[in-house]
Protein backbone atom coordinates (compact mmCIF):
# COMPACT_ATOMS: atom_id res chain seq x y z
CA UNK A 1 0.00 0.00 0.00
CA UNK A 2 0.99 3.17 -1.26
CA UNK A 3 2.09 5.89 2.13
CA UNK A 4 0.93 4.06 4.65
CA UNK A 5 1.52 6.14 8.06
CA UNK A 6 3.58 5.24 11.07
CA UNK A 7 1.48 4.85 14.37
CA UNK A 8 3.36 4.74 17.47
CA UNK A 9 2.20 3.09 21.16
CA UNK A 10 1.71 6.64 22.56
CA UNK A 11 -1.19 7.44 19.59
CA UNK A 12 -3.03 4.29 20.37
CA UNK A 13 -3.04 4.77 23.78
CA UNK A 14 -4.03 8.27 24.00
CA UNK A 15 -6.90 7.25 21.05
CA UNK A 16 -7.84 4.43 24.06
CA UNK A 17 -8.20 6.91 26.65
CA UNK A 18 -10.68 9.23 24.63
CA UNK A 19 -12.84 6.07 24.25
CA UNK A 20 -12.30 5.34 27.94
CA UNK A 21 -13.01 8.88 29.11
CA UNK A 22 -16.17 8.95 26.53
CA UNK A 23 -15.41 12.50 25.06
CA UNK A 24 -15.34 11.72 21.18
CA UNK A 25 -15.78 15.14 20.11
CA UNK A 26 -13.97 18.51 19.85
CA UNK A 27 -12.65 19.16 23.07
CA UNK A 28 -8.86 19.16 25.46
CA UNK A 29 -7.25 17.06 22.87
CA UNK A 30 -7.55 19.40 20.11
CA UNK A 31 -7.40 22.55 22.12
CA UNK A 32 -3.70 20.73 23.02
CA UNK A 33 -2.91 19.82 19.42
CA UNK A 34 -3.85 23.41 18.35
CA UNK A 35 -1.03 24.87 20.63
CA UNK A 36 2.06 22.36 19.84
CA UNK A 37 1.46 22.80 15.97
CA UNK A 38 1.14 26.69 16.93
CA UNK A 39 4.32 26.29 18.78
CA UNK A 40 6.07 24.13 16.16
CA UNK A 41 4.89 26.57 13.54
CA UNK A 42 5.53 29.82 15.37
CA UNK A 43 2.39 31.42 14.91
CA UNK A 44 -0.09 33.02 16.80
CA UNK A 45 -3.40 30.91 16.25
CA UNK A 46 -3.87 27.36 14.74
CA UNK A 47 -7.35 26.21 14.23
CA UNK A 48 -8.12 22.43 14.00
CA UNK A 49 -10.40 21.54 11.06
CA UNK A 50 -11.48 17.98 9.74
CA UNK A 51 -9.57 18.45 6.71
CA UNK A 52 -7.36 20.91 4.54
CA UNK A 53 -10.06 21.03 2.26
CA UNK A 54 -12.40 22.43 5.05
CA UNK A 55 -9.72 25.14 6.00
CA UNK A 56 -8.79 25.70 2.25
CA UNK A 57 -12.76 26.72 2.09
CA UNK A 58 -12.84 28.42 5.44
CA UNK A 59 -9.67 30.28 4.18
CA UNK A 60 -11.33 31.55 1.05
CA UNK A 61 -14.04 32.91 3.49
CA UNK A 62 -12.45 34.23 5.72
CA UNK A 63 -9.88 36.40 3.98
CA UNK A 64 -13.65 38.29 3.01
CA UNK A 65 -13.15 36.71 -0.71
CA UNK A 66 -16.79 38.08 -2.55
CA UNK A 67 -18.32 36.42 -6.15
CA UNK A 68 -16.27 37.02 -9.27
CA UNK A 69 -12.78 37.39 -7.08
CA UNK A 70 -10.12 35.78 -8.67
CA UNK A 71 -7.45 33.70 -7.07
CA UNK A 72 -4.45 32.57 -8.91
CA UNK A 73 -3.54 28.94 -8.23
CA UNK A 74 -1.18 26.37 -9.90
CA UNK A 75 -2.26 24.17 -12.63
CA UNK A 76 0.04 20.81 -11.01
CA UNK A 77 -1.95 20.29 -7.31
CA UNK A 78 -4.87 18.33 -5.98
CA UNK A 79 -8.36 19.38 -6.85
CA UNK A 80 -9.52 20.23 -3.34
CA UNK A 81 -7.13 23.55 -3.70
CA UNK A 82 -9.40 24.89 -6.46
CA UNK A 83 -12.78 23.27 -5.27
CA UNK A 84 -12.36 24.95 -2.19
CA UNK A 85 -12.16 28.64 -4.72
CA UNK A 86 -15.04 27.77 -5.66
CA UNK A 87 -17.06 26.58 -3.18
CA UNK A 88 -16.18 30.13 -1.31
CA UNK A 89 -17.98 31.49 -4.66
CA UNK A 90 -14.46 33.28 -6.24
CA UNK A 91 -13.29 32.24 -9.57
CA UNK A 92 -9.85 30.07 -9.95
CA UNK A 93 -6.99 31.38 -12.51
CA UNK A 94 -4.10 29.02 -13.40
CA UNK A 95 -0.84 29.48 -13.65
CA UNK A 96 1.89 26.88 -14.77
CA UNK A 97 4.36 25.56 -12.49
CA UNK A 98 8.23 25.41 -13.11
CA UNK A 99 9.65 22.39 -14.47
CA UNK A 100 12.10 22.12 -12.06
CA UNK A 101 10.37 22.50 -8.56
CA UNK A 102 6.62 21.93 -9.64
CA UNK A 103 5.48 24.51 -7.57
CA UNK A 104 4.17 28.29 -9.36
CA UNK A 105 6.01 30.20 -11.66
CA UNK A 106 5.81 34.07 -10.24
CA UNK A 107 6.96 35.02 -13.63
CA UNK A 108 3.23 33.40 -14.69
CA UNK A 109 1.48 35.10 -11.47
CA UNK A 110 2.40 38.28 -12.90
CA UNK A 111 0.88 37.34 -16.04
CA UNK A 112 -2.68 36.78 -14.75
CA UNK A 113 -3.41 39.57 -12.34
CA UNK A 114 -5.89 41.35 -13.41
CA UNK A 115 -8.13 44.00 -11.35
CA UNK A 116 -10.27 41.21 -9.85
CA UNK A 117 -7.33 39.47 -8.46
CA UNK A 118 -7.57 39.29 -4.89
CA UNK A 119 -5.50 36.40 -3.75
CA UNK A 120 -2.41 34.29 -4.55
CA UNK A 121 -2.73 30.12 -3.41
CA UNK A 122 0.55 29.17 -4.07
CA UNK A 123 0.91 25.04 -3.33
CA UNK A 124 4.28 23.90 -1.96
CA UNK A 125 4.79 20.55 -3.90
CA UNK A 126 5.47 17.48 -2.54
CA UNK A 127 7.39 19.71 0.20
CA UNK A 128 9.05 21.59 -1.77
CA UNK A 129 8.93 25.45 -0.47
CA UNK A 130 7.82 28.15 -3.04
CA UNK A 131 9.75 31.21 -3.80
CA UNK A 132 7.95 33.36 -1.24
CA UNK A 133 10.12 36.21 -1.50
CA UNK A 134 9.09 36.73 -4.62
CA UNK A 135 5.49 35.78 -4.02
CA UNK A 136 5.13 37.66 -0.97
CA UNK A 137 6.09 40.78 -3.06
CA UNK A 138 3.81 40.56 -6.20
CA UNK A 139 1.32 40.37 -3.34
CA UNK A 140 2.53 43.31 -1.78
CA UNK A 141 2.77 44.96 -5.07
CA UNK A 142 -1.22 44.23 -6.17
CA UNK A 143 -1.87 44.16 -2.45
CA UNK A 144 -3.35 40.29 -2.96
CA UNK A 145 -3.95 37.88 0.18
CA UNK A 146 -1.95 34.96 0.23
CA UNK A 147 -3.45 31.24 1.32
CA UNK A 148 -0.30 28.81 1.56
CA UNK A 149 -2.01 25.39 0.74
CA UNK A 150 0.55 23.57 3.42
CA UNK A 151 -1.04 20.03 2.66
CA UNK A 152 2.73 18.34 1.63
CA UNK A 153 4.37 21.17 3.51
CA UNK A 154 4.40 20.53 7.56
CA UNK A 155 8.35 20.67 7.91
CA UNK A 156 8.43 23.08 5.17
CA UNK A 157 10.90 26.35 5.66
CA UNK A 158 11.46 28.63 3.07
CA UNK A 159 14.87 30.80 3.89
CA UNK A 160 14.48 29.89 7.38
CA UNK A 161 11.14 30.34 8.07
CA UNK A 162 8.64 28.01 8.08
CA UNK A 163 5.91 27.89 5.54
CA UNK A 164 2.11 28.82 6.29
CA UNK A 165 3.83 31.82 8.60
CA UNK A 166 4.31 33.88 5.18
CA UNK A 167 0.77 34.15 4.27
CA UNK A 168 -2.74 35.75 5.84
CA UNK A 169 -3.13 31.80 6.30
CA UNK A 170 -1.58 28.61 6.19
CA UNK A 171 -3.61 25.26 5.99
CA UNK A 172 -1.93 21.92 6.76
CA UNK A 173 -3.26 18.14 5.77
CA UNK A 174 -3.20 15.18 8.47
CA UNK A 175 -4.84 13.27 5.46
CA UNK A 176 -3.46 9.17 6.22
CA UNK A 177 -0.54 9.75 3.96
CA UNK A 178 0.76 13.00 4.72
CA UNK A 179 4.23 13.71 6.96
CA UNK A 180 1.64 14.04 10.63
CA UNK A 181 -2.19 11.92 10.45
CA UNK A 182 -4.91 12.01 12.32
CA UNK A 183 -6.94 9.26 9.24
CA UNK A 184 -8.31 12.74 8.26
CA UNK A 185 -7.70 16.09 9.41
CA UNK A 186 -6.28 19.61 8.81
CA UNK A 187 -5.27 23.00 10.31
CA UNK A 188 -5.31 26.68 9.97
CA UNK A 189 -2.39 28.88 11.16
CA UNK A 190 -2.46 32.41 11.22
CA UNK A 191 -1.47 35.43 12.81
CA UNK A 192 -4.66 37.22 12.16
CA UNK A 193 -6.82 36.68 15.53
CA UNK A 194 -10.04 37.94 13.27
CA UNK A 195 -9.09 35.50 10.66
CA UNK A 196 -8.53 32.84 13.44
CA UNK A 197 -11.88 33.15 15.45
CA UNK A 198 -14.21 33.73 11.78
CA UNK A 199 -12.67 30.25 10.99
CA UNK A 200 -13.42 28.70 14.59
CA UNK A 201 -16.83 29.77 14.43
CA UNK A 202 -17.35 28.83 10.72
CA UNK A 203 -15.82 25.29 11.33
CA UNK A 204 -18.94 24.62 14.18
CA UNK A 205 -22.09 25.87 12.32
CA UNK A 206 -21.75 29.53 13.22
CA UNK A 207 -21.92 29.59 16.82
CA UNK A 208 -20.77 31.36 18.96
CA UNK A 209 -17.04 31.13 20.97
CA UNK A 210 -16.11 27.58 22.10
CA UNK A 211 -19.68 26.28 21.65
CA UNK A 212 -17.93 22.60 21.89
CA UNK A 213 -17.78 23.19 26.08
CA UNK A 214 -21.68 23.17 25.92
CA UNK A 215 -22.02 19.78 27.02
CA UNK A 216 -19.07 20.01 29.21
CA UNK A 217 -18.48 19.23 32.99
CA UNK A 218 -19.00 23.25 33.66
CA UNK A 219 -22.52 22.92 32.94
CA UNK A 220 -24.66 23.59 30.06
CA UNK A 221 -23.93 26.90 28.79
CA UNK A 222 -26.04 28.80 26.15
CA UNK A 223 -24.68 29.92 22.28
CA UNK A 224 -25.86 32.01 19.48
CA UNK A 225 -25.53 31.24 15.90
CA UNK A 226 -23.42 34.03 14.05
CA UNK A 227 -22.82 33.29 10.93
CA UNK A 228 -24.30 30.53 8.32
CA UNK A 229 -21.27 27.81 9.27
CA UNK A 230 -20.37 24.41 8.29
CA UNK A 231 -19.32 20.71 10.38
CA UNK A 232 -15.67 21.07 10.17
CA UNK A 233 -14.47 20.60 13.40
CA UNK A 234 -11.91 17.80 14.42
CA UNK A 235 -12.38 15.39 17.08
CA UNK A 236 -11.07 14.86 20.11
CA UNK A 237 -10.19 11.05 18.27
CA UNK A 238 -8.03 12.49 15.64
CA UNK A 239 -6.34 14.96 17.83
CA UNK A 240 -5.10 12.01 19.99
CA UNK A 241 -3.25 10.68 17.56
CA UNK A 242 -1.77 14.04 15.86
CA UNK A 243 -0.40 15.34 19.13
CA UNK A 244 1.92 12.16 19.61
CA UNK A 245 3.05 12.51 15.88
CA UNK A 246 4.05 16.20 15.65
CA UNK A 247 6.32 14.83 18.46
CA UNK A 248 7.79 12.67 15.83
CA UNK A 249 7.74 14.57 12.93
CA UNK A 250 11.83 15.42 13.14
CA UNK A 251 12.51 11.76 13.66
CA UNK A 252 10.24 10.79 10.49
CA UNK A 253 11.53 13.33 8.58
CA UNK A 254 15.27 12.08 9.25
CA UNK A 255 13.96 8.56 8.10
CA UNK A 256 12.34 9.64 5.31
CA UNK A 257 15.86 11.54 4.51
CA UNK A 258 17.37 7.95 4.20
CA UNK A 259 15.32 6.51 1.60
CA UNK A 260 15.07 9.95 -0.33
CA UNK A 261 19.25 9.72 -0.34
CA UNK A 262 19.11 5.95 -1.19
CA UNK A 263 16.34 6.28 -4.16
CA UNK A 264 18.86 9.05 -5.40
CA UNK A 265 22.09 7.20 -5.50
CA UNK A 266 19.95 3.96 -6.81
CA UNK A 267 18.08 5.40 -9.37
CA UNK A 268 20.60 8.48 -10.43
CA UNK A 269 21.59 6.12 -13.83
CA UNK A 270 18.33 5.30 -15.24
CA UNK A 271 16.24 6.83 -17.77
CA UNK A 272 14.06 8.85 -15.91
CA UNK A 273 14.42 12.18 -13.59
CA UNK A 274 14.85 12.44 -10.26
CA UNK A 275 13.44 15.07 -8.05
CA UNK A 276 15.77 18.56 -8.43
CA UNK A 277 18.36 18.71 -5.70
CA UNK A 278 17.45 20.24 -2.48
CA UNK A 279 17.96 23.62 -2.14
CA UNK A 280 20.60 24.27 0.48
CA UNK A 281 18.45 27.42 1.89
CA UNK A 282 15.57 25.69 2.40
CA UNK A 283 14.14 22.60 3.89
CA UNK A 284 12.15 20.30 2.09
CA UNK A 285 9.48 17.93 4.10
CA UNK A 286 9.88 15.53 1.88
CA UNK A 287 6.45 14.44 1.22
CA UNK A 288 6.75 12.71 -2.23
CA UNK A 289 9.25 10.84 -4.01
CA UNK A 290 8.54 11.76 -7.72
CA UNK A 291 9.65 10.12 -11.02
CA UNK A 292 9.46 11.30 -14.34
CA UNK A 293 8.96 8.96 -16.79
CA UNK A 294 9.84 10.54 -20.51
CA UNK A 295 8.44 7.33 -22.66
CA UNK A 296 10.61 8.89 -25.17
CA UNK A 297 13.50 8.08 -23.04
CA UNK A 298 12.37 5.56 -20.73
CA UNK A 299 11.84 1.59 -21.89
CA UNK A 300 8.34 1.81 -20.25
CA UNK A 301 5.45 4.52 -20.14
CA UNK A 302 4.94 5.79 -16.68
CA UNK A 303 1.49 3.59 -16.02
CA UNK A 304 3.47 0.67 -17.09
CA UNK A 305 5.95 1.80 -14.42
CA UNK A 306 2.98 1.72 -12.28
CA UNK A 307 1.02 -1.70 -13.48
CA UNK A 308 4.46 -3.71 -12.85
CA UNK A 309 5.37 -2.18 -9.83
CA UNK A 310 1.96 -3.31 -8.64
CA UNK A 311 2.45 -6.83 -9.71
CA UNK A 312 5.09 -6.65 -7.36
CA UNK A 313 3.09 -5.74 -4.76
CA UNK A 314 4.63 -1.70 -4.45
CA UNK A 315 1.90 0.60 -3.88
CA UNK A 316 2.67 3.95 -6.24
CA UNK A 317 0.29 7.49 -6.42
CA UNK A 318 0.02 9.66 -9.46
CA UNK A 319 0.57 13.11 -7.56
CA UNK A 320 -1.11 14.92 -9.78
CA UNK A 321 -2.74 14.91 -12.95
CA UNK A 322 -2.80 18.17 -14.31
CA UNK A 323 -5.69 20.43 -12.98
CA UNK A 324 -7.11 20.69 -16.65
CA UNK A 325 -7.57 17.70 -17.94
CA UNK A 326 -10.66 16.92 -15.89
CA UNK A 327 -13.62 17.60 -17.25
CA UNK A 328 -15.47 19.81 -15.05
CA UNK A 329 -13.21 22.08 -15.32
CA UNK A 330 -12.97 22.31 -18.74
CA UNK A 331 -16.57 22.73 -18.56
CA UNK A 332 -17.23 25.10 -16.30
CA UNK A 333 -13.72 27.51 -17.13
CA UNK A 334 -12.89 26.69 -20.70
CA UNK A 335 -8.78 25.06 -19.37
CA UNK A 336 -6.99 23.58 -21.95
CA UNK A 337 -4.38 21.20 -20.88
CA UNK A 338 -2.16 22.72 -23.51
CA UNK A 339 -2.02 26.04 -22.14
CA UNK A 340 -0.38 24.39 -19.15
CA UNK A 341 2.41 23.13 -21.27
CA UNK A 342 4.51 22.19 -17.74
CA UNK A 343 2.14 21.18 -15.65
CA UNK A 344 0.34 18.97 -18.44
CA UNK A 345 3.43 16.81 -19.04
CA UNK A 346 4.60 16.47 -15.29
CA UNK A 347 0.59 14.77 -14.75
CA UNK A 348 1.95 12.61 -17.65
CA UNK A 349 4.98 11.50 -16.81
CA UNK A 350 5.07 11.37 -12.52
CA UNK A 351 4.92 8.84 -10.11
CA UNK A 352 5.57 8.73 -6.43
CA UNK A 353 7.26 6.24 -5.10
CA UNK A 354 6.83 4.97 -1.06
CA UNK A 355 8.06 7.09 0.92
CA UNK A 356 6.70 6.82 4.25
CA UNK A 357 8.72 6.41 7.23
CA UNK A 358 7.26 3.37 8.40
CA UNK A 359 9.24 1.46 5.46
CA UNK A 360 11.79 -0.74 6.73
CA UNK A 361 15.28 -1.25 4.96
CA UNK A 362 14.23 -4.14 3.49
CA UNK A 363 10.89 -2.44 1.55
CA UNK A 364 13.33 0.48 0.38
CA UNK A 365 15.43 -2.29 -1.01
CA UNK A 366 12.64 -4.04 -2.82
CA UNK A 367 11.03 -0.30 -4.22
CA UNK A 368 14.33 -0.09 -5.33
CA UNK A 369 15.34 -3.41 -7.16
CA UNK A 370 12.13 -3.83 -8.62
CA UNK A 371 12.09 -0.01 -10.12
CA UNK A 372 15.75 -0.52 -11.23
CA UNK A 373 14.61 -4.09 -12.99
CA UNK A 374 11.40 -2.41 -14.79
CA UNK A 375 13.23 0.65 -15.77
CA UNK A 376 16.55 -0.80 -16.78
CA UNK A 377 15.55 -4.46 -18.27
CA UNK A 378 19.18 -5.43 -19.45
C1 LIG B 1 -2.00 19.96 -2.37
C2 LIG B 1 -3.18 19.45 -1.60
N1 LIG B 1 -4.10 20.32 -1.15
C3 LIG B 1 -5.15 19.93 -0.43
C4 LIG B 1 -5.36 18.60 -0.12
C5 LIG B 1 -6.57 18.21 0.65
O1 LIG B 1 -6.25 17.63 1.87
P1 LIG B 1 -7.34 16.88 2.74
O2 LIG B 1 -7.43 15.48 2.20
O3 LIG B 1 -6.81 16.91 4.14
O4 LIG B 1 -8.62 17.61 2.61
C6 LIG B 1 -4.44 17.65 -0.55
C7 LIG B 1 -4.63 16.25 -0.23
O5 LIG B 1 -4.04 15.35 -0.72
C8 LIG B 1 -3.32 18.08 -1.32
O6 LIG B 1 -2.41 17.21 -1.75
Amino acid sequence: MFGQPLIGEPEIEEVVKSMRAAWLGTGPKVKEFEELMAEYKGVKYAVAVNSCTAGLHLSCLAIGLQKRDEVILPAMTFCATINAVIHAGAVPVLVDVEPETFNMDPAHVRRKISPRTKAIMPVHFAGRACNMDELTSIAREHNLKIIEDCAHAIETEFRGRKTGTFGDCGVLSFYSTKNIVTGEGGMVLTNNADIAKRIKTLALHGMSEDAWKRFSDDGYKHYEVVEVGYKYNMMDLQAAIGMHQIKRVEKHWQRRLEIWQNYNKAFAGLPVSIPAPLEIDSLHALHLYTLLVDEKRAPVTRDHLITELHKRKIGTGVHYRAIPVHPVYQRLFGWRPEEYPVAHQVGRETVSLPLSAKLTDEDVKDVIEATRDILNPN
